[in-house]
């Protein structure tokens, strides 16, 4: 049922977490299953992000979307990092079971969400 990729990041998920000195974090929810999942990050003057991590209360298969979102949005900027969409994640995972698909919706929605914070804490210091 689930990719050979799916049960290694269920199994060693990267970048598990939270961050120490990060400069964004979104929380995002899914109110059918209940599933939580939260992401933080550090971004650099740069706007390049340094650091990533997340915590998921959630199923396997959200467990593994973040833990591969946070692999995918290392190192890149946050312009980048906003254009992840849950399917690249999905590819990445080498697919997920159709059910299963709303889990990577939840990546997607919680880099957004901690870039969105990002943005807000950044123009609200420069105010
Ligand atoms: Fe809720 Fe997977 S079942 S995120």
């Amino acid at each position: 049922m689930y990719t050979e990729k799916v049960l290694d990041h269920f199994q060693n998920p990267r970048n598990m977490g939270e961050i120490e000195g990060y400069n964004g974090v979104g929380m995002v929810g899914n109110a059918r299953c209940g599933d939580i999942m939260q992401m933080f990050i550090k971004v650099n003057d740069d706007g390049v992000i340094e650091d990533v991590g997340f915590k998921t209360f959630g199923c396997g298969a959200a467990i593994a979307s973040s833990s591969m979102a946070t692999e995918m949005i290392k190192g890149k900027t946050v312009e980048e990092a906003l254009t992840l969409s849950n399917a690249a994640v999905v590819e990445a995972l080498e697919g997920l079971p159709p059910q299963k698909i709303h889990c990577s919706v939840l990546a997607e929605e919680a880099v957004k969400a901690a870039v969105d914070d990002y943005r807000k804490k950044k123009a609200n210091y420069q105010e």
